[in-house]
């Protein structure tokens, strides 16, 4: 065991206005007091893993080679030197120098650690009045107004943009303004229109009950953006609801169910002449911290259940409860959107449905397409970087 004193250093950069006061050295770790008290834990492997010369310095891709070092690896010596870690290692002659402010940020254990909470709010029925607006000259002419609109999205999972123009191309160039594209076996683009011969329910004027597109795909689209050319047709109301809210509620009241949902993998299927795609997915899905991430829910395109014997019956209670739950009145959104409006929701969390409409009066034509949720984030952080560096005082 070594122990270090310092003092306050100059290195007070904007992260962290505290500074190391002491480190200590253990068998696999170190050990740092900060001035505010607080203590936190580095371990060795850690650290050399993240050696600011283990990084390339354009590309900023780890080039470090982890086994090029034993599990064993620890310090010779640890120094203090305004504000830097200078850690001398037992293998390699290697030197590694550590900024304390980063090593504040980067901190992942006790107090300090990573705070992993979902950023999402969830609603339900009285968010009709609250869904975040912003009209589509701003979207296209302003980095702040998209960036706001989209930080507004991420958390509620649905915006709308209006004023969109009557241009079929429209959907494209606005969704562009976030990144490219997903396309799917729809195309890049799809009409949502009632045919004549429909491949998918979509494209009739039956009524869609509450579903996520396309739980078929490995990964299915993450925001799916939903242009309104028209919709005169009498009915046509378009339907939301916020699953996380509702699954939050399933977990906390029949924490059974729950688990069967979210441990359990259904099959989904679409197919028509071209196309057969498939995959079993579970149809509540929590990241490693146990956070809902994610709804896979579409009774049309489930396809015929093959759990085990003795899971069966059990699941089915289970899936017929989560059914029950989403058509209550409580969660739900109706709104009749209007040509030039546009809805852009996560796909992944927002269930989405439409009323029946009589197909023989006015028109209903919504054009739409997808874009992925780590393109989307990605988009929302090289925008809120991007604006803090201009000093935006909205930021
Ligand atoms: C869809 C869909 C909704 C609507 O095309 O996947 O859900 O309002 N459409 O027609
Ligand atoms: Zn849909």
């Amino acid at each position: 065991m070594e122990t270090l004193q310092t003092q306050p250093t100059s290195d007070l950069s904007a992260v962290t206005d505290f500074y190391i006061e002491s480190v200590e050295q253990s068998d696999r770790a170190i050990q740092m007091r900060w001035s505010d008290g607080i203590d936190t834990t580095y371990h060795s492997i850690w650290l050399r893993d993240n050696c600011p010369s283990a990084f390339h310095p354009q590309t900023g891709e780890r080039c470090f080679d982890l086994l090029s070092v034993s599990q064993n690896i620890h310090p010779l010596s640890i120094s203090l030197d305004n504000g830097t870690l200078i850690i001398e290692w037992s293998e390699q002659g290697h030197v590694s120098c550590f900024k304390q402010s980063w090593l504040r940020e980067f901190c992942y254990s006790g107090e300090l650690g990573k705070d992993h909470s979902s950023s999402y709010q969830s609603w339900g029925s009285e968010f009709i009045n609250q869904i975040p607006e912003q009209s589509q000259q701003e979207i296209m002419t302003s980095d702040r107004a998209l960036y706001e609109w989209m930080s507004a999205l991420n958390t509620n999972g649905i915006a709308i943009i209006n004023g969109m123009p009557d241009d079929s191309e429209a959907v494209v160039h606005t969704a562009k303004r976030i990144d490219y594209l997903r396309q799917t076996n729809f195309g890049m683009t799809f009409d949502v229109i009632s045919e004549k011969d429909p491949i998918n329910m979509a494209y009739t004027s039956l009524s869609l009950p509450l579903h996520t597109d396309l739980p078929n795909q490995e990964v299915p689209p993450g925001y799916q953006f939903l242009h309104f050319l028209s919709n005169e047709s009498v009915g046509g109301e378009s339907t939301f609801v916020d699953a996380l809210k509702v699954l939050e509620e399933l977990r906390e009241d029949q924490p059974e169910y729950f688990r069967l949902l979210s441990e359990y993998a259904i099959p989904f299927r679409y197919h028509d002449q071209d196309h057969d795609i498939r995959e079993h997915h579970r149809v509540i899905n929590l990241n490693n911290f146990g956070n809902i991430v994610e709804i896979k829910y579409n009774a049309h395109i489930a396809d015929i259940f093959d759990l085990p014997g003795e899971v069966m019956y059990d699941y089915y209670i289970a899936y017929r409860q989560l059914m029950g739950r989403l058509k209550d009145a409580r969660y739900k959104i109706e709104l009749k959107l209007a040509a030039g409006e546009m809805v852009v929701f996560d796909n992944r969390r927002v269930l989405h449905g439409r009323n029946a409409f009589d197909e023989n009066v006015g028109k209903r034509h919504l054009r739409g397409c997808y874009v992925d949720r780590s393109e989307f984030k990605s988009r929302l952080r090289i925008l809120g970087k991007q604006l803090a560096q201009k000093n935006d005082p909205g930021i």
